[in-house]
């Protein structure tokens, strides 16, 4: 065999072979193996005389450097070939829609909770939890509510049992707080949390409901700080150019008591159908601490003083996002949420 022979052999067979890099490798043993073609020359080597036998020799060196060399090339050829093939399927088509992740998202009163205590804890307040099956003691008694108040009838409640029941206002946080203390230090707490009440539910009345309590006392604290605070509230909730104003109430636990409003941001004061026509809107009950309160609590009235306030969560829900019904914050119906991510 003549080199220019082998090398028209071998690209035939890669012209006609269907090659892969398996193939190949065993199209390569074929030709360089024992039993090929250039092997076979040298089986006739041991008869020759010795000058024949040295270029015999090197012939079939050089037919073995070229079917090497030849093979060498194609291997590179089909391994190219078939990494272009796989970067090919392995091609991402950034252009193609994405797939649609169902994200998760917090519910709407959870997520007013969460501002105000952002506000708070800002100012420096500590985030309280308490029981909702609470004792009367805690909900009423220690709130100067005693039994046969007629305040009592302001709050329908469910009883547990004589001693029992579900509270009616996160204000039963207050006197845990307070007697909590052996110590008496000064208490600078907001406690959200769940409350219930007998009510007949409505588009504004739910018998389950949601207020945050914030409670201060210490030496120094007075009416004017309450106004900073509340005003501070009204601005993150509402709009940095709200305004309050605050009105006598009556709360047994407080003393001065006072309603508070704020300026309708929705018709800046003018008058609307959200503050009916008067420019403002009512968003929580607050005021001073009753000494009967602190002295129940073991705080000296002399020395101490307070404030508190209860926001209802639903009503300051319900205002700024505009729902109109408050039943659809305890529908568990996800669409609501949805509305809100
Ligand atoms: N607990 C009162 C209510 O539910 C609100 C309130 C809290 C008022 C704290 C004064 C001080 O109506």
């Amino acid at each position: 065999m003549e080199l220019e022979e082998l090398k028209r052999k071998i690209n035939e067979d890669f012209k006609t072979l269907k090659l892969n890099l398996q193939t190949l490798s065993e199209l390569r043993a074929q030709y360089l193996g024992k039993k090929g073609p250039i092997q076979e020359l040298l089986l006739d080597m041991k008869n020759l005389p010795n000058e024949e036998k040295r270029t015999l020799g090197e012939k079939v060196n050089a037919l073995k450097a070229l079917a090497t060399e030849l093979f060498e090339e194609k291997k590179k050829e089909l391994e190219k070939e078939e990494q272009l093939k796989k970067l090919e399927s392995e091609k991402v088509d950034v252009t193609l829609p994405g797939k649609e992740i169902n994200q998760g998202s917090i519910h709407i009163l959870s997520k007013v909770i969460e501002e105000i205590e952002d506000l708070f804890i800002g100012m420096g307040y500590e985030v309280k939890d308490g029981p909702e099956v609470e004792e009367d003691k805690f909900n009423f008694q220690l709130l100067n509510i005693p039994k046969d108040h007629p305040a009592r009838a302001m709050q329908d409640t469910f009883y547990v049992d004589a001693v029992r029941l579900l509270r009616t206002q996160t204000s039963a946080v207050q006197a845990h707080t307070m007697l909590e203390d052996e110590e008496k230090r000064d208490v600078r707490i907001i406690c959200p949390g769940k409350a219930y009440r007998r009510d007949d539910d409505d588009a504004t009345h739910s018998h389950e409901f949601t207020q945050m309590e914030g409670l201060v006392v210490n030496k120094t604290v007075s009416m004017s700080e309450l106004k900073g605070t509340l005003l501070s509230m009204a601005k993150a909730l509402f709009g940095e150019d709200r305004e309050i104003r605050l009105r006598p109430s009556y709360f047994p636990f407080t003393e001065p008591s006072i309603e508070v409003d704020v300026s309708c941001f929705k018709c800046h004061g003018k008058g609307c159908a959200l503050c009916k026509g008067t420019g403002w809107i009512e968003i929580l009950g607050a005021g001073m601490v009753n000494n009967n309160v602190l002295k129940m609590c073991g705080y000296d009235p002399n020395i101490y003083q307070g404030f508190a306030f209860g926001v209802g969560i639903e009503r300051i829900a319900m205002l700024k996002y505009g729902i109109e019904d408050i039943r659809t914050l305890y529908s568990n119906d996800l669409r609501q949420n949805k509305q809100f991510k």
